[in-house]
């Protein structure tokens, strides 16, 4: 057998603990695949006295992670530290231009510098791998990059984040209000204290500006990506999605509309047929669409120190094997910068929910505004009054252009009538 191959691995957290803990746990299953040992030769943390769960007594400490890119005993950096900038960023940097390969969990940073670690790594002709930066443990980059390299995509969905599916199929299986659920998951630890980045969307916008960069050639482009979180999702909403035969969840689409690329993370209402609607819990989805492949579905759990680090040791078995190839697909001096779609490209059938004051004109009203913005209603509902002389409005719209039903709504906004904010989600078709 050859030599192991050595690993530097900076960041011992969830994820890094669980990389080293499934080293040794399927080392000898490990070796075989990848025909030789993979062996952590150092590490880096921020607190060397932490207890993390896993022996770390035979491998060399570095308190500068960045000193993993070059020392002697090192041939692949692992790194699980985090963060789009700072410390990872400086690491990754330097672990390619010295022509060392590099693993990474890391999508606020491929998201954000992608483009500039593919370049290095086209460069120094170090492999750059990141199977386990979207939807955790699915193969779902080695899926498109790989697998599905001879399509042209038309588009690709996803379930992106756990917490806002555990969030969202939480409130529809037991009938509670976001903010409760939100608060159990903090306890039960399927949210962070500070879930800002899950709920916003912002950590899903991530992942999709990667394959959306992998499917299509383009440059990952996170600036791009409109983003809309879950905090307005009412279980209202729940409820008249699932009478309309739909579920909602949180979806990062990107599609590829003429010269340019529309990508968006927002709530929506999916159809109880399409693959997404069965995707409940912590788990994640991915739905590609390739012109000779048709339909590809992912599905599995996208976050954890287990699915994680299986989706790191992948790529170490990889890189051990010899396999090479550019990060996202193609060289990344081919890659297109291709412009976000117009607004006015978007286009598509669309659920309204608004509060009113249960008083005679109100539906006139709301309904002028669709009119005088040129979008057709395919259904109307007013469930029965609330006792503060409130009264929910649920609208679905004809197939119509974005912009046209977002002036709408903003119109309907400035009714007096109208009381809090109206949501507006799209409607996933079936095909798409
Ligand atoms: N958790 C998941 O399920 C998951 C899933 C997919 C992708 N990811 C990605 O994987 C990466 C790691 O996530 P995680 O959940 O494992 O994070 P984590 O538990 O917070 O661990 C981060 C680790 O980085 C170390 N660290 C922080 N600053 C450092 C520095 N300047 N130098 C060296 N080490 C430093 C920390 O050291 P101390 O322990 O000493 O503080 C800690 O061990 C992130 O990019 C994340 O987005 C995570």
């Amino acid at each position: 057998m050859s030599p192991p191959l050595r690993i530097g691995l900076a960041g011992l957290g969830t994820v890094g603990a669980g990389v080293v803990r499934l080293l040794e746990a399927n080392a000898a299953l490990v070796a075989s695949r990848a025909g030789r040992a993979i062996a952590v030769s150092a590490v880096s943390a921020r607190d060397r006295s932490r207890e993390r769960g896993v022996d770390l007594a035979a491998f060399a400490w570095e308190d500068d992670a960045g000193r993993l890119a070059t020392r002697a005993d090192v041939d692949v950096v692992v790194e699980l530290v985090g963060g789009a900038d700072g410390p990872a960023l400086t690491l990754a940097r330097e672990t390619l231009s010295a022509g060392r390969p590099l693993v990474t969990a890391n999508k606020a940073m491929l998201a954000h510098h992608g483009l500039e670690l593919a370049s290095l790594s086209d460069e120094t002709g170090a492999s750059l791998r990141f199977e386990a930066a979207v939807a955790g443990g699915i193969p779902v980059i080695k899926g498109l990059r790989e697998g599905a390299a001879a399509n042209h995509l038309a588009s690709v969905h996803g379930i992106l984040n756990g917490t806002c599916n555990y969030i969202l199929t939480r409130m529809a299986a037991e009938g509670l209000e976001f903010a409760d659920v939100l608060e159990d998951a903090q306890r039960l630890g399927f949210a962070e204290a500070d879930p800002s980045f899950d709920i916003d969307g912002i950590d899903a916008a991530h992942k999709l500006a990667i394959l959306a960069s992998l499917a299509f050639g383009a440059r990952p482009d996170f600036p791009a990506v409109a983003v809309e979180g879950i905090r307005g999702v009412a279980l209202v909403d729940i409820r008249e999605a699932a009478r309309l035969g739909h579920e909602i969840r949180l979806v990062g689409r990107a599609q590829r509309l003429g010269d340019a690329l529309a990508q968006s993370v927002t709530p929506c209402l999916v159809p109880r047929p399409h693959p997404l609607a069965a995707v409940v819990g912590p788990l994640n989805a991915v739905v590609a669409e390739g012109d000779f492949v048709g339909r590809l579905t992912f599905t599995g759990r996208g976050a954890g120190a287990g699915p994680t680090a299986s989706a790191v040791v992948a790529d170490l078995i990889a890189i051990a094997r010899g396999e090479a190839g550019p990060a996202f697909s193609m060289p990344a001096a081919q890659l297109a910068a291709l412009p976000p779609a117009p607004a006015a490209a978007r286009s598509g059938r669309f659920y309204i929910r608004l509060q009113v004051l249960d008083r005679p004109g109100v539906l006139a009203d709301l309904t002028a505004s669709l009119r005088d913005a040129g979008v057709s209603i395919e259904s109307l509902v007013q469930p029965a009054p609330n006792p503060d002389g409130t009264a929910l409005v649920v609208m679905v719209t004809h197939e119509s252009a974005e912009p046209s039903v977002r002036g709408a709504v903003a119109a309907m906004a400035r009714l007096e009538a109208v009381a809090g904010a109206p949501l507006l989600m799209p409607i996933l078709p079936l095909e798409e």
